[in-house]
């Protein structure tokens, strides 16, 4: 089978790096660092499966473009990515189905959502309605920081179209978890949770970004836990789009939080998540090729097969990261990093470095040498038998990677190791 992956980031090199193990993948645009990377437009690519990663194609209507030339595709049409490119039509979709998340009211004029903010207490919550690479959500106790994000915000000023409609949610608490579904439609199977971290800084502080790494399996998120967001949240969201119309093939990424008052959906992507599919799709055994090409298909009949492993990633992010990005610095140490027992490089934001420029240059897995070119520019993905294992990899491999303001995050999954094998007190 021929694979048409389309995207350029770290979830796409994970996808085509595990497609690989029984197709021919080609990756489009891909990157310099993605084996298989083509210019060509997915339209002009003869494949037996197309396989969109990025939600912002998704929402431009990329499926239903491909679907109309009679192409088999995974993703959902621009109908059903409306989960996604609209939080203010995902939470009035919700409602209808009757999924728990947190009370919310949107926005498009200043004064109203001002007087709806003033009402509220405690932990305020200001998300644009339309796509904002990650970015778009402030989480704050501090009225003054809500109210001002509330007018730069609706002004356009700080994320342009996207942020001239507003959500404004009550603030929860609790531990977060990402499931992912694969959705025919009709049918929907979990493939293992994760957990990702979307704050820059250690401890979880700083601003949102697109993820800054991940975890699976979880360990407080059992078979159980999986079976309750399918129920609650994930089947009835699948009804819910089905009675409106929208045949919805491809990935439902519940972003959940446990709260004391039981689980609550806080996002729905309608994608692999990015990170999370460099920890996910690596775990699985039985054949990803097959599972989405059933789903596409609407004829979903397998459910996904785990090792019994566990995989941690952690993002190398450029200078400035999330609110900029330094890009053009030669990257070192993929070749050895790759070589690290259990250890792969994704590629996300790299361009291969010009030699004109950088004189000699360290050579990447595929023998080209790589620069910075992009915000998250790499995730080094560590498996290993259990987590603990998985993460001494992962930064094993870390290690070995350099460019001048690399941007590591040190605590990842840090604290799920020491839950499941705590530390003798001394
Ligand atoms: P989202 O893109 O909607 O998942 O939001 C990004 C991150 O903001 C989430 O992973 C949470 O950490 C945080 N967040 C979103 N909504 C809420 C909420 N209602 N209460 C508390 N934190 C939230
Ligand atoms: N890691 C969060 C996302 O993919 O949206």
């Amino acid at each position: 089978m021929k694979v048409c992956v389309v995207g350029h980031g770290g979830r796409e090199h994970a996808l085509a790096h595990v497609l690989r193990r029984s197709c021919d993948v080609v990756v489009t645009p891909g990157n310099a660092g993605i084996p298989g990377s083509t210019p060509a437009p997915a339209a002009e690519i003869d494949a037996d499966l197309y396989v969109i990663g990025p939600e912002a194609p998704l929402v431009a209507g990329l499926a239903d473009e491909l679907r109309a030339a009679g192409g088999l595709v995974f993703g959902p049409g621009a109908d059903g990515a409306r989960l996604e490119g609209s939080k203010a039509w995902m939470k009035e979709l919700l409602a209808a189905a009757g999924v728990p998340t947190a009370a919310h009211g949107s926005f498009r004029e200043p004064e109203e959502a001002l007087g709806f903010l003033g009402a509220m207490n405690d932990l305020f919550v200001i998300k644009t309605d339309g796509l904002a690479a990650g970015k778009g959500v402030l989480v704050t106790e501090d009225r003054a920081e809500a109210a001002a994000a509330v007018r730069t915000y609706l002004s356009g000023e700080a994320f342009g179209a996207a942020g001239r409609r507003v959500v404004i949610e009550e603030g929860l608490t609790g531990p977060e978890l990402s499931v992912l579904a694969v959705c025919d439609g009709r049918r929907a199977v979990p493939l293992a949770p994760a957990r990702d971290f979307k704050r820059l800084g250690e401890g979880d502080v700083g601003p949102n970004t697109g993820g800054m790494g991940a975890y699976s399996p979880v360990p407080t998120a059992g078979a159980d836990v999986v079976d309750e967001v399918m129920d609650r949240a994930v089947l009835p969201t699948l009804a819910e789009l089905a009675r409106r119309g929208i045949d919805y093939r491809g990935v439902l990424y519940a972003g959940l939080m446990l709260t004391p008052a039981g689980l609550k959906v806080l996002e729905y992507n309608v994608r692999f998540g990015d990170p999370e599919a460099q920890v996910v799709l690596p775990r699985l055994r039985s054949d990803l090729a097959g599972l989405l090409a059933g789903a596409a298909a609407g004829s979903l009949t397998e459910s996904p097969v785990y090792a019994d492993d566990a995989a941690v990633t952690v993002v190398c992010a450029s200078e400035g990261y999330p609110a900029s990005s330094r890009t053009g610095d030669v990257i070192a140490g993929v070749e050895a990093a790759g070589a690290v027992e259990g250890v792969t490089v994704f590629c996300a934001g790299v361009a291969a470095a010009d030699a004109g420029r950088w004189g000699a240059l360290p050579a990447g897995r595929s023998g080209r040498a790589l620069a910075t070119a992009g915000g998250r520019v790499l995730t080094i993905t560590g498996v290993g038998p259990d987590l603990a294992a998985a993460r001494e990899r992962a930064y094993a491999g870390v290690a070995h990677i350099e460019w001048p303001g690399r941007y590591v995050r040190f605590d990842i999954a840090a604290e799920a190791v020491e839950s499941v094998s705590p530390r003798e007190s001394p």
